[in-house]
């Protein structure tokens, strides 16, 4: 798949056109997408830098760029809620996904937060995705496959509940866990099993009392660090002259992030202290 350079067969494109609605096509030579505002060629991308302006046989124009792997997400099928793109970007880096890293998550969805792991850990990494559900992994396969035109060597997903991994399946401990499921409490056992010392495991979840009982789980276990929580806000703005100002509607709320770190065996975590209330 090329990232950049011309526009070459095989390439997922998305056209805008002038009230800024979106059309995704995959380029093939002679062939034609149809719009009601007229036929646009393939022919006439192909070879074309990307940025390009192509015209239909009606006058509309399109502006041609290659998909990004957020378009993906958001247009993708899914059998599950993907993360969205803000969260993803906070599990990269707080969740310090590195090039080599073996990263093992649950569940694989819709395969959406797998594919930037993927890219993340890069040819020399590994990631396991388990998921539960056959047909959730099907979902994930067919749309990791569809984005990278293949499934990438270094992605082992597997059909399977978390909770019954362990190390002998894993061929030993991994440097980072991500889980994206309703119960991740559940896992926390394994977490602890199959995570190396100092390893990074983050979870995402939707609502308070998920987050307390998360919360609460990792300080029972005694082998974290103590957990953090947050979340993320984003708000869009229109720089429009005298008119800027933020946008009216956002996505208020996605979900929570909990990060925490696995202690060496046998460590108690230090208890975190508190100024003593005047
Ligand atoms: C919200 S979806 C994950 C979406 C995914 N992160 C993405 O970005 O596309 C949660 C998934 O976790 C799976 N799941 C729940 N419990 C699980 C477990 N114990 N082991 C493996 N998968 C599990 C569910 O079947 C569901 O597909």
């Amino acid at each position: 798949m090329a990232y950049s350079g011309p526009f070459e067969a095989g390439d997922r494109v998305q056209l805008t056109d002038q009230k800024r609605r979106h059309h995704t096509i995959v380029l093939q030579p002679g062939e034609s997408y149809f719009t009601h505002k007229g036929e646009i060629r393939h022919d006439d991308i192909i070879g074309a830098p990307e940025g390009s302006v192509v015209e239909s046989t009606l006058g509309e124009e399109y502006l041609c760029f290659r998909h990004l792997m957020v378009d993906h997400v958001l247009s993708m099928p899914r059998g599950a809620a993907v993360i969205y793109p803000k969260d993803t970007a906070q599990i990269l880096v707080e969740g310090d996904i590195f090039p080599g890293a073996k990263v093992l998550e649950a569940g694989a969805g819709s395969g959406a937060l797998s594919m930037a792991l993927l890219r993340a850990i890069g040819s020399t990494g590994k990631l396991i995705s388990y998921e539960i559900r056959e047909d959730h992994l099907a979902f994930a396969r067919s749309n990791v496959a569809e984005y990278f035109g293949h499934e990438p060597e270094q992605w082992d997903p597997r059909l399977g509940d978390l909770s019954e991994v362990h190390l002998d399946d894993l061929d030993g401990p991994v440097d980072r866990i991500i889980l994206d499921m309703v119960e991740p409490w559940t896992c926390i056992d394994n977490v602890a099993e199959l995570l190396h010392p100092g390893g990074v495991f983050m979870t995402y979840v939707p609502t308070v009392p998920q987050l307390m009982n998360i919360m609460e789980h990792i300080r029972d276990k005694k082998c974290f660090t103590e957990p953090r929580a947050w979340e993320t806000l984003l708000r869009e703005w229109r720089v429009e002259g005298l008119a800027t100002r933020p946008e009216h509607r956002m996505n208020a709320h996605t979900a929570f992030l909990v990060w925490a770190r696995r202690l060496a065996d046998g460590v108690t975590p230090p208890r975190p202290k508190r100024r003593a209330r005047k």
